[in-house]
């Protein structure tokens, strides 16, 4: 899905000590095919250099309304301007929002601000008192009222430690506001997704543990492409080498028994879960009492006492409304076992991929699979790396084939 490529966009920056958040703002939009043209106030320019904006934008950045030499980037260079797509502030400071509101145009970003017409996004980032006060409310309501976009803030830990609302709202849900200034559908907006990845780990001993090869790869990949197409996710993940799903609710996860107790926990909640989809390789079998010191090699033998483990996904059927996606990997038999444990665990879909093909299944960047529904369809998507699986699978299952 890239509905931003080659699309023109003015990355306005203010003086907010989120402002070194823009940075990753501009790489996701760059990575998204959009051209982007950076413009810095001068307190936004006490936080950040525009050096790291120019480098990533590959842009000069604005800083100046009359630039002092030539050859400097002023307002006359932001021939952009014209033919501009749409305008982000980010972070947007109460300072900024109360300039716009009232058409104030006394520095660079809010004279940019005051002549562009396009599409307009606030993102704004400030103390909880600042994000509360009269003014900053009247100036929201007003920006509003004109047409523009003002995100809200998020709650949680500010800058000052204190707790309220008021951080930068994440990367996701800027570009997702964006995509929908282009009319890019986001079919899994409000929806909420719960994903399980990775392996599980059952301990021995305190040192020791078994497992399987599960790298996670399929289960993370589907996190962030239901990112893209609006989703709340939280992924429940095993242990796994991958680097956290940015704006992603991460759990982190041992044992089949904590993924239960996870999944119970989502389950619970009445977090009115959509979809979940069941990526982890859960082990079969547990270890109900693992040793509680190092076991010493001193026996010619050792038996470990295994019990059959909870099949975590079927216990869900029961429990929510929410579509059940499988994940069956298979050596042989694919298809029947597939159907078989998509009918034994009351599942909607189930997902076969085969642990013995090249570069398919378990630790590999790429996939084949074959997508079985309840209502007796099937699609076979060929080899491909796991993001593009990924996204095929969710169209399949939104668009319930
Ligand atoms: N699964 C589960 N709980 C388990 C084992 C598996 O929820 N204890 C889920 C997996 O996450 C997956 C689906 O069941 O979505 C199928 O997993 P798979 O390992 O292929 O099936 P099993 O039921 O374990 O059958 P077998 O290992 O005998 O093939």
């Amino acid at each position: 899905m890239n509905n931003l490529k080659d699309k023109n966009i003015l990355l306005c920056v203010t003086g907010s000590i989120a402002a070194y958040k823009a940075c990753d703002l501009l790489r996701v939009l760059r990575k998204e095919g959009a051209n982007v043209q950076v413009a810095m106030t001068q307190s936004a320019l006490q936080f950040v250099g525009e050096t790291s904006f120019s480098a990533l934008s590959n842009y000069d950045v604005i800083t100046q309304i009359f630039p002092s030499k030539e050859g400097e980037t002023g307002l006359e260079h932001v021939n952009l301007a014209i033919e501009l797509d749409a305008v982000i502030v980010a972070p947007a400071t109460a300072n900024i929002l109360g300039k716009a509101a009232n058409g104030v145009a006394d520095d660079t970003v809010s004279t940019l601000l005051s002549i562009c017409e396009q599409p307009t996004i606030f993102a704004p980032a400030m103390n909880f008192r600042m994000w509360q006060n009269k003014s900053t409310i009247d100036a929201v309501d007003a920006l509003r009222k004109h047409g523009k976009i003002v995100i809200n803030p998020e709650e949680g830990q500010l800058a000052s430690l204190h707790e309220g609302e008021g951080r930068f709202p994440n990367t996701h849900t800027i570009i997702n506001s964006l995509r929908e200034v282009f009319d890019q559908h986001l079919p899994l907006k409000n929806k909420n997704i719960l994903i399980t990845a990775g392996p599980t780990r059952e301990h021995i001993d305190p040192v020791r543990f078994i497992s399987n090869r599960s790298s996670g790869k399929m289960g993370y990949s589907l996190a962030v492409q239901a990112k893209y197409l609006g989703a709340n996710v939280t992924l429940i993940s095993g242990p796994v080498h991958i680097d956290p799903v940015p704006d992603v609710n991460m759990i982190n996860v041992e044992s089949t028994l904590d993924m239960q107790r996870e999944l119970n926990i989502y389950i619970n909640r009445e977090h009115n879960i959509d979809y979940i989809f069941m990526v982890a390789a859960v082990a079969d079998y547990i270890i109900p009492n693992p040793q509680e010191n190092k076991i010493k090699r001193k026996d010619s033998t050792l038996n470990i006492k295994f019990s059959k483990a909870p099949d975590l996904i079927q216990e869900l059927s029961s429990k929510t409304d929410a579509k059940l996606i499988g994940f069956a990997l298979e050596t042989e038999d694919g298809e029947k076992n597939a159907k078989e444990k998509m009918s034994n665990k009351n599942l909607d879909y189930i997902v076969l991929n085969y642990a013995n093909e090249p570069n398919a299944g378990f630790e590999t960047n790429t996939n084949r699979v074959i997508i079985f529904s309840k209502k007796g369809s099937k699609k076979e998507f060929k080899l491909d790396r796991k993001d593009r699986i990924a996204a095929k699978l969710l169209d399949f299952i939104i668009n319930n084939k």
